[in-house]
């Protein structure tokens, strides 16, 4: 009971509240109309509220998923295995956990980097319990890591758009999908930038896409441009276009599921028509995502799997949670995400700065990382 009571301080926007031993996740199912949070018990649990968008956005996916898993370790009780045995348990965890959706790359690059945590500290650790200490500490840090992360995207972001836009007092930013507090760990990417440039006072209005079928954008980003009293504007994805054409849109800043090293980014469906209408009508076009969003192991958009969802969510209101809308019968294709070439890019906005492309038609991250690394 004084775990849930801990738990209850930080429910403000969460879609993830953890302490250790208890995690619960805001089902984003329910929002805005009911404020539910679903205990995860385990690695299953996890698996299921991410196949089932109980949690969606690429960086809260790798959290819940990360810290399901340490739920489940926690509270295992006595382990009586080596410390080789406790690494390829959370090992094949792990690769389960990566198995419940394809196109983001932060869950995988999170298990990743969970597995390198688990198999350096088996090599030292007395016994099986203390690589699982190991794996819950560095689980418990992505949390806190993301916060900051996206607190600095907001801040790139923001400096960089006022910038551009002759230090105006009055901008108007047209994002998509939902990656704010309840895509992440807090704060957000694209509505970091929103809100930083909010908190600066610059911000005139911020227009957000229905994002159909799934409704993130009326559903989520919507709550939380209410919630936090930001000017707002819903618009339906189809009339984009037309509201770039009236000059009611300043930029455009949208997130990234999986950043090809070459910059060609996959993001919500419908990302893609986004960039296409900016592009046209010269308008400003940025991905804001952190660098765990980036997979420098492949070199275009070419090779990312898209997922393809439930004809359902087209089937039936809601996104597919409500009665049937459309004519039975009919066949469906549901790619949940679309790949956005680098060309219409105009830049990518990290928690380490801003990637532009010098003049060439791709951005070129693998030497954005290098220097980086070598600061
Ligand atoms: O299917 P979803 O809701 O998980 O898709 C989310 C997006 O496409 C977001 O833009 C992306 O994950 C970035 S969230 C900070």
């Amino acid at each position: 009971m004084a775990d849930e009571a801990g738990i209850e301080q930080q429910k403000t926007l969460q879609s993830i509240c953890y302490k250790r031993g208890l995690l619960q996740l805001l089902d984003q199912r329910k929002l805005p109309l009911e404020t539910i949070y679903l205990n995860i018990r385990d690695s299953k649990d996890g698996w299921v509220a991410i196949k089932e968008m109980v949690v969606r956005g690429a960086p809260a996916i790798a959290i819940a998923a990360a810290l399901s898993l340490a739920v489940e370790v926690s509270n295992l009780g006595a382990f009586g295995g080596t410390p080789n045995d406790a690494a390829s348990f959370l090992s094949n965890k792990l690769d389960y956990l990566v198995s419940s959706r394809p196109t983001a790359v932060n869950l995988s690059e999170a298990a990743t980097k969970l597995k390198g945590a688990v198999h350096k500290a088996s090599a030292t650790a007395s016994d099986g319990q203390a690589v699982f200490q190991t794996y819950i500490e560095a689980a418990e840090i992505m949390l806190v890591d993301d916060v900051a992360s996206n607190k600095a995207i907001g801040h790139h972001g923001a400096s960089l758009i006022q910038k551009q836009q002759s230090a105006s007092t009055s901008l108007s930013v047209l994002t998509h999908c939902n990656t704010g507090s309840l895509a992440t760990a807090g704060y957000g990417t694209a509505l970091g930038v929103i809100r930083a440039l909010h908190e600066k006072g610059v911000l005139g209005r911020a227009y957000c896409t229905e994002t159909r079928p799934f409704n993130q954008g009326s559903r989520l980003t919507a709550f939380e441009l209410v919630h936090d009293n930001i000017p707002a504007t819903l618009v339906a994805d189809s009339s984009a276009a037309a509201l770039m054409k009236a000059g009611q849109v300043n930029a455009v800043v949208v997130g990234a599921d999986r950043v090809a090293a070459n910059g060609d980014t996959a993001n919500k469906i419908g990302t893609y028509s986004l960039a296409l209408s900016a592009n046209y009508h010269g308008i400003p076009f940025y991905v804001a995502a952190p660098l765990t969003s980036v997979d420098l192991s492949i070199s275009s958009g070419e090779e990312i799997v898209i997922e393809e969802r439930s004809a359902k969510e087209l089937l039936h209101a809601r996104g597919g949670l409500g009665e049937q809308v459309a004519a039975s019968g009919i066949s469906v294709w549901n790619p949940a995400f679309d790949v956005t070439p680098a060309t219409i890019i105009t830049g990518i906005i990290t928690e380490k700065g801003v990637i532009t492309k010098d003049g060439s038609d791709s951005f070129d991250i693998k030497s954005f990382t290098k220097e980086l690394a070598s600061k």
